[in-house]
């Protein structure tokens, strides 16, 4: 059966004290709770992983790296590999974030490759997409996340889905405070399940977790994560507080 994740990815922020201070007081509050069928994950920057990792080892937060490049080694000044990741102990990657996509030009083409490189290294990938604004306005978004998709991980055999966790992120509810209503993201979740279910069977459809991100508040969550096809939440703003982070677990528990 598949589980619920909440996963906080920090993106470029808190610096070394900071992301001590967070990992370990996220730590205490995630030992406090019985975790029965809740994944909980953090993304720090990459110069914060060891320590984070260090810090959260004896406990159930799993650590994940926010990129990767998509070569083996070589002269890519700036980047970091699979092996790099793995080396450290890692488990798992984020993959395909819109702010990725934005700003640093990533491609489905490209992220199809990172994903290719991420599993063969074992990494468990965290796959985002999700539509702008206007897609949604012109009523494109089932046919942008489609496209995102297909393109992105389909190339996938149905093996590989093991190592595979899906977060749907739209764009214009990622730091604006507007979430996607929690009808919004059944219906979306719901045909990205089926999309699944089409190209790899009814086992590997059911067993996927598909994230909710966007605007998720200790507020909010509880009322999002309640629909059939959500599984948890890819978290952004909220989990730079390790309260406000600890409430939106306990909305899965
Ligand atoms: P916010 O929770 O700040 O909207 O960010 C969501 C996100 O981009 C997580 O990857």
């Amino acid at each position: 059966m598949r589980k619920y994740i909440v996963a906080g990815n920090w993106k470029m922020n808190n610096d070394i004290n900071e992301s001590k201070a967070l990992i370990n007081e996220l730590v205490a509050a995630v030992n406090s709770k019985t975790l029965t069928n809740t994944r909980v994950v953090v993304a720090p920057t990459f110069v914060n992983l060891v320590n984070v990792q260090e810090l959260a080892k004896d406990s159930a937060v799993e650590v994940a790296a926010q990129n990767m490049h998509q070569a083996k080694s070589g002269a890519f000044t700036g980047e970091i590999s699979a092996e790099m990741l793995t080396s450290i102990g890692l488990k798992s990657v984020i993959l395909g974030h819109s702010e990725r996509r934005e700003y640093f030009g990533e491609t489905d083409a490209l992220l199809a490759e990172k994903v290719t490189t991420a599993l063969a290294n074992n990494l468990e990938v965290i796959f985002c997409f999700g539509e702008v604004l206007e897609d949604r306005k012109s009523e494109n978004h089932f046919k942008v996340v489609a496209s995102q998709i297909k393109n992105g991980i389909f190339h996938l055999d149905a093996s590989a889905w093991s190592n595979i966790v899906l977060a749907y992120e739209p764009v214009w509810a990622i730091g604006t405070g507007e979430t996607a209503s929690p009808e919004q993201a059944q219906d979306m979740h719901a045909f990205i399940r089926g999309l699944v279910k089409e190209q790899y069977g009814n086992d590997v459809a059911e067993n996927v977790s598909i994230l909710y991100g966007g605007s998720v508040k200790p507020a909010n969550a509880k009322e999002i994560f309640s629909k059939n096809d959500v599984d948890g939440g890819l978290i952004g703003g909220a989990a730079l507080n390790a309260s406000d982070f600890s409430a939106i677990i306990d909305a899965t528990l």
